[in-house]
């Protein structure tokens, strides 16, 4: 079922009709398709262009159609073209031949344009608060556990940190993601109904009215624009994706910390799965499927600009592709946020293990070099004193800490008794480093 027709004389292939369709995709849309269309008709009211009696009438038939869609009276599915022909031909089958009225001073081409904003726009607004959820996770759980832990570069064990103080590097990514998604939502609130199929409409339409009525910032500034313009999914979409990288470093850091040749986190049971054939495994599969999935929002977007890419003005077919990709995109970031945030909730911390893999890997070496500056020693010859002192350790299976006052006295003679509480582990955090505590409140 079609809204032209007119000017054909043949049916399309069935084949076309499956291969046109997006309603499939595009029923999500059934809401923002209904508001775009009463702000539309109470704009054409305004302007004079239906009588109030048919903007009353037209008004009615799209409030039961939404009602009956949310009651899950009306199932959106059928042999329609997109949500634009079901929600127009439902209303005529309705209120009868003034439904055929709705689409005056309207094409499909700033419909769709008009929806797509609408949705992103709420749905922005979600991603904003899904990622504030994510935040509070971490630092709750940071929060919670401020025990020291090694910090890593290169993957090599490097100086010590804490383990609040690693998360909180995730809630500045998650914070900045939370701007970024911000901007995109400040650039994207323009209405681009009234732009028409591209140029506009010899009617005298009045923009401010459904700009108002569906609360935009303002008007697009041009037609041709209005109609065609996709940036601000694809900025979304480019947002999601760093999200996902986010998520994705995360997930690999969770995923090392519960192996056993970390051990420094349990991972809770929902979050993992077992193995079908090795009975001890407990696979931190939410976690591999995140990090899995970060390629698949990337691919979304890579379609998208792709998509769009060689596309003259203004509106084209090609951009109907752009709602499976944006949506797709959405679905998995949304998800990912909500299943990261319930695993941080529920993982527990394994404190003692990360005490034991400090003690083992001489992480207060750059300290030991700290001391002896502190004593006069240039760094570059603290850094070789130091070096020397790894090498005696490591052959004698000692930490830095466990050697003597005579051992260490003979790699250099400044080194006394107070070397101890210097490089103490916990000392180091609390003295010299207080910014590793700052994230967490301290
Ligand atoms: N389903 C179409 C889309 O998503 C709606 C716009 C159709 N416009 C047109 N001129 N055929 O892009």
């Amino acid at each position: 079922m079609k809204l032209w027709g007119g000017r054909f004389t043949n049916r399309a292939d069935q084949i076309m009709e499956q291969f046109n369709t997006s309603l499939p995709v595009d029923h999500r849309l059934y809401h923002e398709d209904i508001a775009g269309s009463l702000a539309h008709v109470a704009m054409l009211v305004h302007s004079d262009l239906l009588t109030p009696e048919e903007g009353d009438l037209l008004t009615q038939g799209l409030d039961s159609i939404l009602h009956d869609i949310e009651s899950g009276q009306l199932v959106i599915e059928g042999d329609y073209e997109d949500i634009h022909s079901f929600v127009e031909m439902h209303l005529t089958e309705r209120i009868g031949e003034t439904g055929k009225k709705l689409h005056t001073a309207r094409s499909r081409n700033d419909q769709v344009a008009v929806d797509m904003r609408l949705y992103a726009k709420n749905k922005a607004i979600e991603v904003i608060d899904s990622l504030q959820s994510l935040i509070d996770s971490l630092h709750a759980k940071a929060m919670a556990n401020n025990v020291i832990m090694p910090g890593y570069t290169h993957l090599q064990r490097a100086q010590v940190v804490t383990f609040g103080h690693h998360l909180g590097a995730y809630e500045q990514m998650f914070k900045r993601d939370k701007k970024r998604v911000g901007n995109a939502l400040e650039l994207l609130d323009e209405n681009p109904l009234g732009c028409g199929a591209l140029a506009g409409t010899t009617h005298a339409i009045d923009r401010d009215v459904t700009t108002a009525l569906l609360r935009f910032a303002k008007p697009v500034d041009n037609f041709l624009d209005g109609v065609s313009d996709r940036d601000y999914m694809l900025e979304l979409m480019s947002d999601f994706s760093i999200i996902m990288m986010h998520l994705s470093r995360l997930s690999e850091e969770l995923i090392l910390w519960s192996s056993q040749e970390f051990k420094f986190i349990t991972m809770a049971d929902a979050y993992s799965t077992g193995s079908s054939i090795m009975p001890q495994k407990k696979n931190p599969d939410a976690a591999e499927l995140i990090r899995g999935k970060t390629g698949r929002v990337y691919g979304s977007l890579f379609a998208l600009l792709t998509t769009l890419k060689g596309l003259p003005l203004t509106y084209n077919k090609d951009m109907q592709e752009d709602k499976e990709q944006f949506f797709d995109a959405l679905d998995t970031v949304l998800d990912c946020m909500e299943i990261m945030s319930k695993m941080i909730d529920t993982l527990e911390v394994n404190a003692d293990n990360m005490k034991a893999a400090i003690k083992a890997g001489f992480l207060n070496a750059t300290e030991v070099a700290d001391y002896l500056v502190s004593k006069g020693t240039p760094f570059r010859d603290a850094h070789e004193i130091v070096g020397k002192i790894i090498i005696y350790c490591e052959a004698e299976k000692k930490a830095i800490e466990d050697l003597t006052v005579q051992e260490l006295t003979t790699f250099s003679d400044t080194i006394s008794d107070d070397i101890y509480a210097y490089i103490d582990y916990e000392n180091i955090l609390t003295k010299g480093n207080k910014g590793l505590m700052k994230e967490i409140g301290e």
